[in-house]
């Protein structure tokens, strides 16, 4: 669909937004509401993508001026918070449980003495906006994966195929495909059938 065309509201929107220009949404994808945009930035020639039967509802899209986001077919996302400032990709048949976390950026430095010019800055702009936190790190979520509840994946993670993370796990590495894995930090607590 031509991208332009999305630069409107949606039908029975309980949010009085708009969907930004550069999001594509395959005609057969469902976008619940524009709220999940209150928080984009993207200037990206797309910064987000829906694929065919995709689902993102009742999400946070906390995307940054180069932020990409591409959601892939039939991929389920509901009620989660993804920070993107390089890429973040959910790959097809994902699915991702309510309020989990995605981020390829930490938005926060760890040096205390930059962090506190970063807290000292933001309080200039109106929206406190955090964005100074060094190189994002593209997230990866490979086809099929499961991400229980309140799961948090950090910056730089790629999710196999097929493998499903605990929920409330904090995922800090590299996870290999059709593995279970779980807590904090997440460790392999299960290798599936493939
Ligand atoms: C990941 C999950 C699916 C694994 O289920 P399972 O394969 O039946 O795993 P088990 O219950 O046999 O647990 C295997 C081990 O991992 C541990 N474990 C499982 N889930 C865990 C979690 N979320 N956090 C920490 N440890 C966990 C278990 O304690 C067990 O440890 P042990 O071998 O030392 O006894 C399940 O635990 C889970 O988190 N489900 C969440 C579902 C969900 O979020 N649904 C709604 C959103 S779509």
């Amino acid at each position: 669909m031509n991208p332009a065309a999305w630069s409107r509201k949606l039908p029975q929107d309980w949010y009085p937004g708009t969907i930004p220009s550069n999001v594509s949404v395959c005609e057969t994808a469902y976008l619940g509401t524009s709220y999940s945009f209150h928080e984009y930035r993207s200037g990206a020639s797309i910064g987000l993508r829906l694929g065919r039967g995709a689902s993102l509802d009742k999400t946070v899209l906390d995307v940054g001026s180069n932020g990409q986001v591409s959601v892939g077919e039939f991929a389920f996302v509901s009620s989660a918070r993804i920070i993107c400032d390089s890429e973040v990709e959910i790959g097809d048949y994902a699915l991702i449980g309510w309020n989990v976390v995605i981020m390829d950026s930490y938005r926060v430095p760890i040096d205390v003495v930059m962090r506190r010019h970063e807290l000292e800055r933001s309080s200039l702009h109106p929206q406190r906006r955090l964005e100074d936190a060094g190189e994002p790190r593209p997230v990866q979520i490979g086809r099929n994966v499961w991400i229980g509840f309140e799961a948090c994946i950090l910056p730089g993670v790629i999710i196999g195929e097929g493998a499903v993370v605990g929920a409330r796990s904090v995922v800090t590495e590299n996870v290999p495909p059709f593995t279970v894995i779980a807590g904090n930090p997440a460790r392999i607590v299960r290798v599936l059938d493939r």
